[in-house]
């Protein structure tokens, strides 16, 4: 009995001691790995080869979309450009097809509206008879305080733009999507997240965009990657002023703007990203 205590006490310190020890030398061990990854490995890892993949951007007429229209352009992918202003998307495409876009298409569209938008998706796919990545990055900002409103109900725009003009074109890609084990890139925002003042329906909407997404991403599992960029501030029309106004109508706003950039600086609001499977 005693000889058996001896052994249990002396096996159960062993235990513990054995324990620390190795967990003492497998933590740094085990961090160096992830830092010298992170830092050196990562960052030049080859991404997605993108040379002839079909991307469809919607809201490439200016701003985020457009540009990222461009660094899709500079890897080699064939780009479909949606937004309303034809003659702006036109200037895109010349430009991506400059820096290294085999072919682009312009649609013009109004994704609010269900039909442009599975018309936006059908003549990307008879155009180029494939589609990889869909990025949903469309939106409109709007910047007052819920009480200063005096058109309430032109507050819809924001949602229809934001989340809906984002579902409609994922809804009609998404068969082609699956059939080419694509990805969706959506630009929700920030202001999802961190509550920032006077953009309550700006960040209602985009606070949906990011459950819709995240919900699609465990609804998909492996078969479509979602990516959900949440930009911080970026110099655009639309940090410019753009955005629905106290009336309901789009127009720039130069004090609200103003106003709202110095919020979104003084929280330092920083680019991030999500980007997990299921
Ligand atoms: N800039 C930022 O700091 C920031 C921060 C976080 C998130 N975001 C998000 O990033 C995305 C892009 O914003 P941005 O800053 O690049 O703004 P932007 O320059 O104003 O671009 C908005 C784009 O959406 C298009 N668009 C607007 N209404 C449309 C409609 N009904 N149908 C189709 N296209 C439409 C516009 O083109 P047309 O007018 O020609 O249709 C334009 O190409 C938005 O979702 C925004 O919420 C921006
Ligand atoms: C309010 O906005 C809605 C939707 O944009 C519009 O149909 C309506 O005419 C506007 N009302 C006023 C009083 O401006
Ligand atoms: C949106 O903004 C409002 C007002 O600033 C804030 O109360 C709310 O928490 C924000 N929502 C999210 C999801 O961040
Ligand atoms: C704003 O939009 C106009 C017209 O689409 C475009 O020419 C201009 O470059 C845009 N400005 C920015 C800062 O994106």
């Amino acid at each position: 009995m005693a000889r058996q205590a001896l052994t249990n006490g002396f096996l159960g310190g062993f235990m513990y001691v054995g324990l620390a020890l190795v967990l003492l030398a497998y933590l740094p061990v085990a961090f160096l790995c992830r830092l010298v990854y992170r830092l050196l490995i990562r960052p030049f890892a080859a991404g997605e080869d993108l040379r002839g993949k079909v991307v469809l951007i919607t809201g490439a007429s200016s701003g985020i979309g457009e540009h990222l229209s461009y660094e899709y352009a500079r890897k080699g992918a064939c780009v479909a450009l949606v937004a309303r202003t034809e003659i702006a998307l036109r200037a895109v495409a010349k430009t991506a097809r400059e820096l290294g876009a085999p072919d682009t298409l312009v649609v013009p569209a109004d994704i609010t509206d269900v039909d442009e938008a599975k018309r936006a998706v059908e003549e990307t796919l008879a155009h180029f008879g494939k589609l990889n990545h869909l990025v949903a990055n469309a939106g409109v900002w709007s910047s007052c305080f819920f009480e200063e409103i005096t058109n309430v109900s032109a507050f819809q725009n924001v949602m229809d733009l934001n989340f809906w003009g984002a579902v409609y074109p994922t809804y009609f890609a998404l068969p082609y999507l699956k059939a080419s084990r694509g990805n969706i890139v959506v630009t929700a925002s920030v202001a999802g997240r961190v509550p920032v003042a006077r953009m309550s329906f700006y960040n209602a909407s985009k606070a949906a965009v990011i459950r819709f997404y995240e919900t699609l991403r465990a609804e998909l599992g492996p078969h479509v990657r979602v990516t959900i960029l949440m930009p911080g501030y970026v110099v655009s029309n639309l940090t410019m002023g753009k955005g629905v106004q106290k009336d309901g109508n789009v127009g720039f706003d130069e004090d609200a703007r103003d106003l709202q950039r110095v919020v979104l600086l003084n929280d330092r609001l920083l680019f991030a990203c999500t980007d997990e499977k299921a």
